[in-house]
């Protein structure tokens, strides 16, 4: 999240796919703001399309695909022009998503990541890649989404948030329940005194799961070798 961002471009964001969204409003600005700048090669004007280009396309990856999918159709702001994944099941079908050709399924991300015609790079890799796709894509001057959590290591997020700060790039980690509306309206109805002093703040938030296994853990794709 960065200092440029408007408390309501904020407050738009309800969801996972509506945070990267709105994060994208910020991305298609920034850049216009920044023409000539650019180093991505691309100089995007205000009502030009942001290009975007997706990395680990598996479980997660398939509803923000879905949603700027959805969004191209619906509002024509936004273009998926590129994936990649190192599993061919799941290249083809975030192809099939996409309807990108063929050349713009990428193995390497570091093919996707050169391209000049990519301005933001979504990325849901498994996390100890993390880092190193989004320094690869922040590098190469693009704008970035990344899952959470952020990186693997503490060291790594350190070095990607001053990378961040020095280049003036975007990037936000997908953690959508900080994003989520009523956070930020709790905070500003606080800020602006209408409920007096604070004396005591509660909060909580519980997943408990009977699943057999335990949550978080999927069986392996039954395609997969
Ligand atoms: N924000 C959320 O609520 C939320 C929810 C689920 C997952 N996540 C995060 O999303 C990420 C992905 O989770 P998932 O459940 O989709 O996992 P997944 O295993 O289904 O997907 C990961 C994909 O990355 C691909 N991949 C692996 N190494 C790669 C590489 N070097 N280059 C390109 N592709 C590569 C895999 O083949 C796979 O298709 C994780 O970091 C996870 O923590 C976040």
């Amino acid at each position: 999240m960065t200092g440029r961002r408007s408390r309501r471009d904020f407050i738009k964001a309800a969801g996972a796919g509506a945070a990267a969204i709105s994060a994208l409003s910020d991305v298609g600005r920034v850049k216009a703001e920044s023409a000539g700048s650019a180093t991505s090669g691309r100089v995007l004007g205000a009502n030009d399309r942001i290009n975007i280009g997706f990395i680990g396309c598996g479980g997660r990856m398939k509803s923000h695909i879905g949603y700027i999918v959805k969004r191209a159709k619906e509002q024509g702001d936004v273009q998926p022009v590129a994936i990649c994944d190192i599993y061919d099941k799941r290249k083809r079908e975030a192809r099939e998503m996409t309807g990108v050709d063929e050349k713009s399924v990428h193995h390497d991300f570091r093919e996707l990541c050169e391209r000049k015609d990519i301005d933001a790079v979504f990325i849901a890799s498994p996390d100890h890649w993390h880092h190193g796709h989004a320094m690869a894509a922040l590098k190469a001057g693009k704008d970035v989404f990344l899952e959470k959590p952020f990186t693997y290591t503490i060291e790594e997020a350190r070095e990607i948030a001053a990378f961040v700060k020095s280049s003036k790039r975007i990037l936000q980690v997908g953690s959508q329940y900080t994003s989520f509306d009523h956070f930020h309206k709790a905070r500003k109805v606080i800020e602006d005194g209408l409920i007096g002093r604070i004396v005591w703040a509660t909060a909580g938030y519980g997943r408990n799961a009977n699943k057999e296994g335990g949550e978080w853990n999927y069986d392996i794709d039954a395609g997969a070798s």
